[in-house]
């Protein structure tokens, strides 16, 4: 009898070793792992230099208070804000620690300034910003929040794509705009450049700021650094986390210059969040996935990996019904509920997992191999066929 509690829908599967894009299971198998642990394990399992990092740093420094400088936590900040937008870095332990702490800190930047009454976040109906009290009712999803209340107010709620619900939202109490660049758990649905930008300019009009959540779509994985790039935009506040770890708990949140000004002493804190073994491990993972070659080299396999999904989409148009995302952020959605495809996969030998919209989800590492890509694409068409 199994003591966990059973908030888990666990397949009936266990792992005892990783190596890169491959799990090796309880039951002798050997599976194509392409979630990943859904969008953590960036560089797969056991990659060598991030064993090295962590066997190093285990052996000198896990764990020191927040109330000490950690210099691996400043050489992280350091080098998060000299690749992208940010000018501060606050770090955490998971994604919703640092959602949560995302709209802490916004809601705190209008205090600061004197606003007060500006604390209200507006979401995407159904979006997913994590699992703690304020994350769920910012996702706005029954499913998450059935049970949990009180309600936690403070968000307002437009439906993906209604942009016209979105503006008759802001008003005086507004603080932010909070939304995932790419929904993840939603069902891989892209927020569009066009739309990124439109977002930023109304934004900057009604002087309120932009969170864009890239827990899920962040560090690499679309190809950019940021899934936001493209856009060409700056947002105000950015929480990360997943990726950047490669398997090791971190979360981050990172921010304008502007908004950090608000972080003053006491403002806010983790026990955990910013230790120098995390911050090691992270640093190591910045280093490999910020490469532009390495980044180069995602947009290309990715590219022939969504060329090739739809390839399989046109010989079987009854069952796929769209590829969705960018990068190695995919999703296949299916005409039909995708339980019994996941479980064909699985039997193949092939990991994926689900997400809103009939969508199969598909993470491989984002140093998977093309002969990988090959396998999956020969294991998705096999089960195409099976269920033909
Ligand atoms: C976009 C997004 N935000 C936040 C979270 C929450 O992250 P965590 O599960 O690490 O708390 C997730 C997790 O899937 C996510 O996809």
């Amino acid at each position: 009898m199994s003591h966990l509690t059973k908030n888990y829908n666990r397949k009936k599967i266990s792992f005892t070793r990783g190596k890169g894009s491959f799990l090796y299971a309880t039951n002798g198998r050997k599976y194509l792992d392409f979630v990943q642990g859904i969008a953590v394990n960036s560089l797969g399992h056991s990659h060598p230099k991030l064993i090295k990092v962590i066997n190093e740093q285990s052996k000198k420094l896990w764990h020191v208070s927040n109330s000490f400088i950690i210099p691996e936590g400043e050489e992280l900040a350091k080098k998060l804000a000299k690749k992208t937008f940010a000018d501060f870095v606050l770090f955490q332990n998971s994604g919703a620690e640092a959602t949560e702490a995302a709209i802490k800190i916004a809601r705190r930047y209008f205090f600061s300034i004197g606003k007060p009454n500006k604390n209200r976040i507006i979401c995407i109906k159904n979006s997913f910003h994590g699992r703690t009290l304020a994350a769920i009712y910012a996702s706005g999803s029954k499913k998450m929040t059935e049970g949990f209340g009180p309600k936690i107010g403070g968000f307002d709620h437009f439906n993906f794509g209604d942009h016209k619900k979105l503006k008759k939202l802001i008003n005086k109490n507004t603080a932010a705009i909070m939304v995932e660049t790419i929904m993840g758990e939603g069902g891989i649905k892209i927020i569009p450049d066009w739309c990124l930008k439109e977002l930023r300019k109304l934004c900057n009009k009604k002087k309120i700021l932009l969170i864009l959540d890239e827990v899920q779509c962040g560090v690499g994985r679309t190809g950019d650094f940021f899934a936001f790039e493209k856009s060409k935009i700056k947002p105000d506040i950015v929480p990360i986390a997943k990726g950047i770890g490669g398997g090791f708990p971190i979360g981050a949140v990172l921010m304008s210059k502007k908004v950090a000004s608000c972080m003053t002493v006491g403002t806010h804190g983790s026990t955990f969040g910013g230790n120098p073994l995390a911050m090691k491990v992270g640093a190591a993972v910045l280093d490999i996935v910020s490469k532009k070659s390495f980044l180069n080299n995602i947009k290309k396999n990715s590219k022939y990996f969504h060329d090739e999904l739809n390839k399989i989409k046109e010989e079987f148009p009854k069952i796929v019904k769209e590829i969705r995302g960018r990068g190695f952020l995919i999703g296949l959605q299916l005409y039909k509920d995708q339980t019994n495809f996941i479980r064909n996969l699985m039997k193949n030998k092939l990991l994926t997992i689900r997400a809103s919209e009939n969508v199969v989800r598909i993470l491989p590492p984002l140093n998977v191999k093309r002969n990988e890509i090959d396998q999956a694409l020969k294991i998705l068409k096999k089960v195409c066929l099976q269920i033909n």
